[in-house]
């Protein structure tokens, strides 16, 4: 039985254990008042001295925070306590006396000091309601692929070469040779679409990312669905339907969890389809209108993204972007091959990009013309040129970032508290 039941009244009145650790503790006179957590809810605990057995009495008075406990008592409503129940214990049984002085305890502490002890500070509830939305969060992706005919298909972490540009790469040594850890599993996809249609990959992604911005880890969870068949419009009403659904869901299942992160919730609620879209040369206009020094070829870093992204209410497409900015694989426009159908979307409130997505080069000619313009070693891609060799077909995809959307979902100014262990330039422990 869980701390859950008692807070839903299905256990009122009758005798519980409850087995958790120490969040804090009070006494007043003859009796104690714990607060105990077991990672379904935290609740009131009381002991009275004239009720449990003089052993139980003394171990309450020694508990220290974190402390883990096991305690039996019956389950009560009671409207002074902080979730309206508490647990009146008859019998406790100290599991581990915690070492004194917690050392994330009572003050106030930096973001840097507490990713230190990030083993402990997972546990406080600002990062456990977090955390519940990141797998709420990860829940509906896959929930959402899998309703909608999506297969998915793993793809591999060790990797011959490189997908998102060779700048960002993780070398590791491979029996003599070197192979690289996957920035995305993109290529591997547009394989599988030939097997089963439309879809996913989704698992962890590396880049030696030097930025030290607020939204870049060098590991991060990825998303990446791949449709046979779609055209460029095709993928981005896929993206809206998608992006629409994990909001929906997490609002609906993780309020609770938004209210402790005193998340204001109207924002989200806009998030609905058709979303916002410009072109990237309107883009750069904006920014250039804005006293931004960008010209006509540059990718848009974090402040641009930033800027154009506070313009918008809902989230918003950016699409044709210059083909040379871009990744290899991208299909070029039809009507101007200067740029690609490619496009990021934009959370709204200031958070840019949380997806990058593009219809794909499916002619072998093209793709061989644009492995050797972007100085890729052909030999490691024979494999996927030779998708375009048997049974090629349009093709497009995308990859959602979920450390991205949760920064925007939960509101969080930096990417770091959105993933259990997060890995930066500068971190790597614990
Ligand atoms: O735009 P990106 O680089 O696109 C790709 O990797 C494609 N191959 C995906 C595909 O089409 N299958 O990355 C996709 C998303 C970004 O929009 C962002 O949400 C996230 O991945 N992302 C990062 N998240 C955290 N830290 C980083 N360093 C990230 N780099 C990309
Ligand atoms: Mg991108």
């Amino acid at each position: 039985m869980s701390i859950r039941d008692v807070l839903d009244g299905k256990l009122t009145e009758k005798e519980v254990e409850i087995k958790g650790w120490l969040v804090n503790k009070r006494s007043s006179g003859g009796v104690q008042f714990l607060i105990i957590r077991d990672g379904t809810g935290t609740i009131q605990v009381t002991v009275h001295k004239d009720e449990v057995a003089q052993k139980a009495f003394q171990d309450t008075d020694r508990l220290t925070q974190e402390s883990s406990i096991i305690v039996k008592g019956i389950a009560k409503e009671d409207k002074r306590a902080p979730d309206g129940y508490e647990v009146r214990v008859k019998g406790l049984r100290l599991v581990h006396l915690a070492e004194q002085e917690y050392p994330i305890g009572k003050k106030e502490h930096g973001v840097d000091f507490l990713l230190g002890y990030r083993q402990l500070w997972v546990r406080s509830p600002r990062q456990v309601a977090i955390l519940k939305v990141r797998a709420e969060v990860i829940k509906a992706c896959r929930d959402f692929l899998d309703e909608n005919g999506f297969t998915l298909t793993d793809s591999p972490i060790l990797t011959p070469a490189a997908v998102e540009g060779v700048a960002t790469l993780f070398e590791v040594p491979y029996f003599g040779d070197k192979a690289f850890l996957a920035q995305s599993g993109q290529l591997y996809v547009e394989a599988t679409i030939a097997a089963f249609g439309k879809v996913y990959c989704f698992g962890p992604t590396f880049r030696a990312e030097k930025s030290k911005t607020p939204r870049h880890l060098t590991e991060f969870w990825m998303v990446e669905p791949e449709m046979a068949f779609f055209t460029f419009e095709d993928n981005l009403k896929f993206q809206e339907d998608m992006v629409t659904y994990i909001v929906k869901k997490t609002l609906e299942k993780r309020s609770k969890e938004l209210a402790v992160l005193k998340r204001n919730v109207k924002p989200l609620k806009k998030a609905e389809p058709p979303f916002d879209r410009i072109s990237y040369t309107e883009a750069i206009q904006m920014l250039q209108k804005g006293r931004y020094k960008i010209e006509w070829g540059e990718d848009l870093g974090t402040p641009h993204e930033r800027f154009i992204s506070l313009k918008f209410e809902k989230p918003v497409f950016v699409h044709r972007y210059p083909a040379k900015a871009k990744a290899f694989y991208m299909q070029p426009d039809p009507e101007n091959p200067e740029v690609a159908l490619c496009a990021d979307l934009m959370a709204p409130e200031g958070y840019g990009e949380i997806i990058g997505g593009s219809e794909r080069i499916h002619d072998l000619k093209l793709l061989e013309q644009r492995i050797e313009e972007f100085g890729l070693p052909k030999k490691a891609y024979e494999w996927y040129l030779d998708l375009r060799r048997y049974g090629s077909v349009p093709h497009s995809g995308f990859g959602l970032g979920i450390e991205r959307i949760l920064m925007w979902i939960c509101k969080l100014k930096h990417i770091r508290e959105t993933i259990p262990f997060s890995r930066t330039m500068k971190r790597i422990y614990p």
